[in-house]
């Protein structure tokens, strides 16, 4: 088998993370338990661009259990996990492509790999693997049955080639499920980014004021967790009702420029690039710590900040760059901007990407099911299916609910009762 790993004698290592992760993705297990009977992916080639973790690695289990033949890469260059890269390879038997720290032509060497496999179905995350696809490697768009995308910033990429009539194939944003974002970018940015913060830097939290640029999900997640461990949370948004909603949740509302001269800890979660740039940086507090959760490392400016500075130290410690700014003071910058969740620590947690992959396996069987049907468009995932994840998963955390009683059911579906 072919493959790009740092080191295949990780794979112990790995296999014990990946097995740990396991035992807390119980929907996914129900699936590939299916799939190992029913095997709805016989023969189908699967490309997948994901960050390379544990969780992943029970993704790729599933996918081959139902039969499919999966080529991994990377879909960011500081996520992956080196021991599980090399347990996917050597316990998993997928062809993987990924090294942390791999520089900008690795990362690409490593999609076109993944794409030589010729793909049925390519599985996104962040839309790398597709515009890749779709604007240097068109010869192998005539196999393709259709794909999936992960990620926020991957949709957003995939309704601007619709939008532009780019894209070429249908592609399902599972982001957009209820069962993706409303817990993996909520709850598992959430915790997962406060994780990073705290592994690379050991700040504490309680006390210190913490901006949050962005209330979309993630940033959601973020500001109610980091307020969580006694922060001050500022939010800064260019958007009137999410500002809105965040200052009825309790935060503070700044425009950057303001929050800049007070804030201790930065965090960006946008999908936009430089919301912080050298305006700010010159107005920041000696010692301001920032850092980035957004897919792409563009939010934070790092060539201006490298201009303005006279001295950087690179790597003070794992994770953590120093810039000794020209106006004296000192600023440090998390995983060069990159994911600081994934780079710093794990990701989000197994039990919230049970159900993000679930619904990824689930949709990988209806993209193969219905090869050919679908409209070339960014597609949603059927409420069916988001709702069977949802029961399995409430019912695997030991949870129960009500139904309707049929009086209730037949008051919902009519409009005659009133007053
Ligand atoms: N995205 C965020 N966290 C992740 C994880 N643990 N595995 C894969 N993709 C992720």
């Amino acid at each position: 088998m072919k493959y790009d790993v740092k080191d295949i004698k990780l794979a112990n290592k790995g296999l014990e993370k990946i097995n740990w992760a396991n035992e807390q993705m119980p929907v996914l297990t129900e699936i590939r338990k299916r799939f190992e009977k029913e095997k709805p992916l016989k023969d189908v080639r699967i490309a997948a661009c994901l960050h390379v973790t544990s969780e992943t690695a029970n993704l790729m289990r599933t996918l081959k259990a139902g039969g499919a033949l999966v080529y991994l890469c990377a879909s960011n260059p500081l996520s992956t996990q080196d021991d599980t890269a090399a347990a996917i390879v050597k316990h998993v038997g997928v062809a993987t492509f990924a090294i942390r720290g791999e520089n900008r032509k690795v990362y690409y060497n490593h999609i076109e790999s993944v794409l030589s496999m010729k793909p049925h179905i390519t599985l996104d995350d962040g839309a790398d693997l597709v515009s890749t696809l779709h604007s240097q490697h068109t010869e192998w768009l005539d196999t393709i049955f259709g794909g999936m995308e992960e990620t926020t910033t991957g949709v957003i990429r995939l309704r601007s080639m619709e939008k532009s009539n780019a894209l070429k194939y249908p592609i399902v944003a599972v982001n957009d499920a209820e069962t993706k974002y409303l817990f993996d970018n909520r709850y598992g940015t959430g915790q997962s980014t406060i994780d990073g913060i705290i592994r690379a830097t050991n700040v504490l939290l309680a006390g210190k004021v913490f901006v949050v640029a962005g209330y979309g999900w993630c940033g959601r997640g973020l500001a109610m967790r980091a307020r969580g461990l006694g922060a001050n949370v500022i939010v800064t948004e260019v958007n009137p009702i999410r500002a809105i909603e965040a200052a009825m949740d309790g935060f503070s509302i700044k425009p950057m420029s303001e929050a800049v001269k007070i804030g201790d800890i930065f965090c960006t979660l946008t999908g936009n690039k430089h919301v912080l740039r050298v305006e700010h940086f010159t107005q920041m507090k000696n010692g301001a710590i920032l850092c980035n959760s957004g897919h792409f490392n563009v939010e934070i400016d790092l060539e201006g900040l490298d201009k303005i500075s006279k001295k950087g130290r690179m790597g003070i410690r794992s994770n953590i760059d120093e810039f000794m700014l020209k106006n004296g003071k000192t600023i440090f910058v998390l995983a060069q901007g990159r994911l600081v969740n994934l780079a710093c620590a794990e990701g989000h947690p197994p039990s919230v990407m049970d159900m993000s992959f679930a619904t990824q396996s689930l949709m990988a069987e209806y993209v193969a099911k219905n090869r050919g049907k679908m409209p070339v468009k960014v597609i949603d995932v059927p409420m069916e299916i988001e709702n069977w994840i949802a029961d399995l998963k409430l019912k695997t955390m030991g949870l129960k609910i009500d139904t309707m009683t049929p009086e209730q059911v037949k008051y919902v579906n009519s409009w005659q009762e009133g007053t």
